[in-house]
């Protein structure tokens, strides 16, 4: 039995990272010794898979927040009163570079990344986002690349982005009425400006285009069928997101919540559904087909049935800081450590320490916290906004 691979004393490892590093560095060194053998690297023993955390589970989709801008205001993740003209964002020099960010996913990648997801803000008002791309597309181990965006700049750059080797496109789309769309996206673009560039990105080629709608009981609830029909008409996968509490700036309510079994039921009685097996293991969605052969659709059901068990996601903000949960309070600043000239086995010890000391599951345990804390007390605790590690 041996400990992992490369151990630091304290003080030599708190030359290069900070405390809270140390925190989960030690209390990875208290792990029982089936958790360690489980948790050497791949390549430095080849026998043995990369680490998985507290919860058995391996460490696979790496989230990438490339921009913490976004010329939308979605009422429910940067209201307008909160995020105005005056709102400060993150500076250019507290910025992941490209090389940094690329240096930072080929040293996950012996840790289990195979699958990357491009988030922000909105991604596409990253200065020169395709090469960020062919970068990844070049890095050794990464099968898989997509990408999130409202869509609203894809008529320019969806060419570009194929071209530069992105695997899939989901767009963030939460009505078709142009009333309710704006009235969600804090009145900034038309409706009509995605819809053209979601064409524009279905003729230069990416398929199995996915659309994702963040239902809110009251707000867009009443315009889920319209967007199923348009989803079944052009071959897109439409994925309706029960609203989630992400993030401090919105004033989420359970009673927003239309339950993903409550939405499936309302596309089934225009559209007859019957259910699908995911796709791997894991997968957000529940999918469905249309019985009569017209595509797929799917619920993404958070609050209603969490799937935490099987979460293999890790999420990079623009800040380089690396976050265990959708809902986690603070992260680990990776930043620093790199900026400081940590080697790529130190950073890559600080990776997979964070992760065998990963616990989150926190949309499995909200109910008990809620009924431990009230939801202001939830609420107090803190968690990081969605426009900082884009979903
Ligand atoms: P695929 O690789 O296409 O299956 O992507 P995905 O469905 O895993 O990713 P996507 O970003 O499209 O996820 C859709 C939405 O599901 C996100 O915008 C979030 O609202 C929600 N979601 C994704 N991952 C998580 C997660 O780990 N926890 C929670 N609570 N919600 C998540
Ligand atoms: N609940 C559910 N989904 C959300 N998103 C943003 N905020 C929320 C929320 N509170 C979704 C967006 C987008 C992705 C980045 O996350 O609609 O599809
Ligand atoms: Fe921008 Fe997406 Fe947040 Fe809307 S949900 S404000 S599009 S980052
Ligand atoms: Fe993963 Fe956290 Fe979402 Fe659960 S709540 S699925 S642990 S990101």
């Amino acid at each position: 039995m041996t400990l992992p691979p490369k151990v630091w004393n304290q003080s030599e490892f708190a030359s290069f990272v900070p405390p809270r590093c140390i925190s989960y560095y030690l209390a990875c060194l208290e792990l029982n010794q089936e958790e360690v053998r489980r948790a050497v690297i791949p390549g430095r023993d080849s026998n043995i898979q990369g680490p998985r955390d507290r919860r058995d589970r391996p460490l696979r989709d790496l989230r990438i927040s490339v921009t913490d801008r976004c010329n939308f205001r979605c009422t429910y993740c940067m209201p307008e009163e909160i995020f105005g003209e005056r709102y400060q964002f993150l500076p250019r020099e507290e910025i992941l570079s490209f090389e940094e960010i690329l240096r930072l996913t080929r040293i996950m990648v012996p840790l289990g990344v195979s699958k990357i997801r491009i988030t922000g803000g909105e991604p596409l008002l990253r200065h020169d986002l395709p090469r960020l791309i062919q970068g990844l597309r070049d890095t050794p181990g990464v099968e898989d690349i997509a990408l999130t965006t409202n869509g609203t700049l894809l008529k320019y750059m969806a060419g570009h982005l194929h071209r530069s080797g992105l695997s899939r496109l989901t767009i963030s789309l939460d009505s078709l009425d142009p009333e309710v769309f704006h009235l969600m996206n804090g009145g900034k673009l038309d409706v009509a400006k995605v819809l053209e560039g979601i064409e524009t990105a279905q003729g230069v080629g990416f398929n199995a285009i996915k659309i994702n709608c963040v239902v809110q009981k009251g707000v867009n609830d009443h315009t889920l069928v319209d967007l199923a029909r348009y989803g079944r008409i052009h071959g897109h996968v439409v994925r309706f997101i029960e609203y989630m509490d992400v993030g401090t700036r919105n004033t989420w309510d359970l009673q927003q919540v239309l339950s993903g079994e409550e939405i499936v039921a309302r596309i089934g009685e225009s559209f007859p559904l019957e259910p699908l097996a995911p796709n791997y293991r894991g997968e957000v969605a529940r999918r469905y087909q249309y019985r009569d052969g017209g595509g797929e659709v799917g619920v993404i059901s958070s609050v209603s049935q969490p799937f935490c068990g099987d979460c293999s996601r890790v999420r990079m903000t623009t800040g380089g800081e690396l976050m265990t949960c959708l809902f986690a309070s603070s992260g680990t600043d990776l930043r620093g450590p790199l900026r400081k000239g940590a080697s790529d086995d130190e950073l890559g010890e600080i990776i997979r320490c964070i992760w065998l000391a990963r616990e989150d599951r926190y949309s499995e345990e909200r109910g008990d916290l809620v009924q431990a804390d009230g939801e202001d007390g939830l609420a107090r605790r803190g968690r990081v906004e969605m426009y900082q590690i884009g979903g």
